[in-house]
């Protein structure tokens, strides 16, 4: 496994791999990586010739009150763990190398980008689906492999996909949790202990709107209700939103029969942290 911090050398690694007929799949990460990473990294290894993981921590999508400065920053563990998962190439570039002096370009999904944590975190999805698209510029993946526990990033990027024309499948793979249900991110490295437990009342909301559901109830009000109940148990969680939307535009539903979108954001102490489950028709 090699690392390159080049976008043009990646950019000529892929294109002669795409020559010698290899499908091109690329796992976008910030790095931190756990086991949700590395299901995406299996993912695109059983499906691709060639499989190229971006370490970046984009600066573009932290808010200035966020943290860029201290998101968690482990390129040798990580580059460890790609290694046992057979990746080819990691692509860790530097600021400088994706945002050289002046780089004033953007790429905006319009009406997504301002729902849900796009709401409450302005101009972070412009950074996303900025980064995503050079990304998919640089590499030119055959296809590219996004989380389920991001659900908005994954309806904002297959958006901007079709609406751009770029020519990536877009793969989207479950949810990876810890044993007590809390959907593995790299900032629960944040929490402390007694942060971490209470964490857990995320997962049990979503698991009361499941049970709810799976007795019959479709209504959208009263399953946010049940679940910003039992939030409501956990006094030092702070939520954001828990919405129930269409997987797709992210516009609020009324019911969940076509099949639904349920998602949560909350701060536990300082840690925002995000959640979600599909319910399907
Ligand atoms: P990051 O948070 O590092 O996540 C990289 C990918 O891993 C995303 O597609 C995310 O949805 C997926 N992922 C994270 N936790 C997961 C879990 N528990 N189970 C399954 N998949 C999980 O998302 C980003 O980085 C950035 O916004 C990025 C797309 C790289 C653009 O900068």
């Amino acid at each position: 496994m090699l690392t390159i911090n080049s976008a043009s050398e990646m950019n000529a690694l892929t294109k002669e791999a795409r020559r010698a007929g290899k499908r091109v799949g690329l796992v976008p990460t910030m790095g931190a990586l756990h086991q949700g990473h590395l299901s995406l990294v299996r993912a695109a290894r059983s499906q691709s010739g060639m499989v190229v993981v971006s370490i970046f921590v984009n600066p573009t999508q932290f808010g200035p009150a966020e943290d860029f400065a201290k998101y968690p920053r482990s390129l040798g563990n990580d580059s460890a763990l790609l290694a046992v998962e057979k990746a080819d190439y990691v692509f860790a570039p530097s600021v400088e190398e994706m945002y050289p002096p002046g780089a004033n370009t953007w790429v905006i999904v319009e009406g997504l980008s301002n729902m849900l944590d796009g709401r409450s975190r302005p101009g972070h999805f412009r950074g996303v689906t900025t980064v995503v698209a050079k990304l998919f510029n640089i590499v030119q993946p055959d296809a590219a492999f996004f989380g389920q526990k991001d659900a908005a990033q994954a309806a904002i990027i297959r958006r901007m996909v079709r609406d751009l024309n770029f020519d990536v499948d877009i793969v989207v793979c479950p949810i990876v949790r810890e044993p007590d249900g809390v959907a593995m991110s790299s900032r629960n490295a944040y929490l402390s202990p007694a942060e971490r437990k209470q964490a857990t009342v995320l997962y049990r909301a979503l698991m009361r709107v499941q049970m709810l559901a799976d007795r019959g109830e479709t209504d959208c009000a009263k399953l946010v209700a049940a679940a910003k109940q039992v939030i409501g148990e956990e006094p030092a969680v702070r939520l954001d939103y828990f919405e129930i939307v269409d997987p797709d535009t992210l516009e609020p539903l009324p019911g969940t029969s076509g099949g639904a979108l349920v998602a949560v954001a909350a701060h536990v102490g300082s840690t925002r942290l995000i959640d979600n489950l599909m319910l399907y028709r």
